[in-house]
């Protein structure tokens, strides 16, 4: 058998394993209401290493051992899809010796134990083209070695900028119609959702952004049309498992209407009700 399948790390929680781990403060979580896909916003990196007195890399630094971390408890979850903001196009505008650090860290993320123990397969989201060829080659790379895993999908977003993954969708799009391919009248949001980067994975449930900014800052701005948002103040270095499951919990607390009132949703709810 696959090392995964008999691995503690999969197995669903019990009540025993649940007393265990629960942590004080993070709440009940309805083990059959876990998002499926929950996108981060990884912020405060620098922060958290000026209040440190250190250089802004050393936040960096700690904040892929907080990648390893939230990477394992969503594994641990069941959680299918975590994506990442790891770089953004805006990013490339920091200082070269920062953007050099961060691409050193991304180049040293890979050790496989986090990825065969988990049963985590690894993807890139972004612009491919502009990301150095030793990047480049290390995530296809990791991209093809980790293929077959099928529990959770750990998605990096390098380089990556909402507006561009549209420009790039609607150029797509329209070549396709000029091509003959495509009719106008046949284009729909399934056929938008087919041509984006993220065009494997459902919208996420939950988005989360660390580090008390209250803003998007270009990410997957199509996908979360309907997520619910999660903000706080802890700085992505100090972001554990116990603050991920406060942020469920916290989803989990919410009523996701899309659009229509309590009453029918509540109503949906209901095995009584016969009018879905
Ligand atoms: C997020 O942390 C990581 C990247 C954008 C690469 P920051 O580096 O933005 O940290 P702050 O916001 O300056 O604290
Ligand atoms: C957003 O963080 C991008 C990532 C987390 C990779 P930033 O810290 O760069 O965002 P802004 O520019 O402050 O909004
Ligand atoms: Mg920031």
């Amino acid at each position: 058998g696959r090392p995964w399948q008999e691995s503690e790390t999969n197995k669903p929680l019990n009540d025993d394993y649940q007393i265990l781990k629960m942590p004080l403060n993070a709440g009940d979580l309805d083990m059959t209401r876990i998002p499926r896909h929950i996108a981060i916003i990884m912020d405060g990196n620098g922060r958290w290493a000026t209040e440190r007195g250190l250089d802004r890399t050393f936040g960096h630094k700690e904040g892929v051992e907080t990648v390893r971390r939230i990477t394992t408890a969503c594994s641990r979850l069941g959680v299918k899809f975590l994506t990442l903001y790891t770089f953004s196009t805006e990013n490339w505008n920091r200082p070269a010796y920062e953007i050099e650090a961060i691409m050193n860290l991304v180049l040293n993320f890979f050790e496989m134990e986090l990825f065969t123990d988990n049963n985590v397969r690894f993807r890139m989201v972004g612009d491919f083209s502009r990301l150095s060829e030793s990047v480049q080659k290390k995530i296809r790379y990791m991209e093809d070695l980790t293929s077959k895993y099928d529990g959770l999908t750990l998605v990096v977003a390098l380089s990556y900028s909402s507006k561009q993954e549209l420009t790039n969708v609607a150029r797509q799009i329209a070549q396709e119609v000029k091509d003959g391919k495509l009719a106008v009248e046949d284009i729909t949001e399934q056929t938008i959702n087919d041509h984006l980067w993220t065009n494997y994975m459902p919208d996420p449930e939950l988005l989360i952004r660390t580090g008390g900014e209250l803003r998007i800052s270009n990410y997957l701005l199509w996908q979360i049309a309907y997520s619910e948002l999660y903000f706080c103040d802890t700085f992505w270095p100090d972001f554990s498992e116990e603050h991920l499951r406060q942020a469920i919990a916290n989803y989990q607390g919410r009523q996701r209407r899309f659009g229509k009132t309590e009453a029918q949703v509540e109503g949906e709810a209901s095995p009584l009700n016969d009018n879905k």
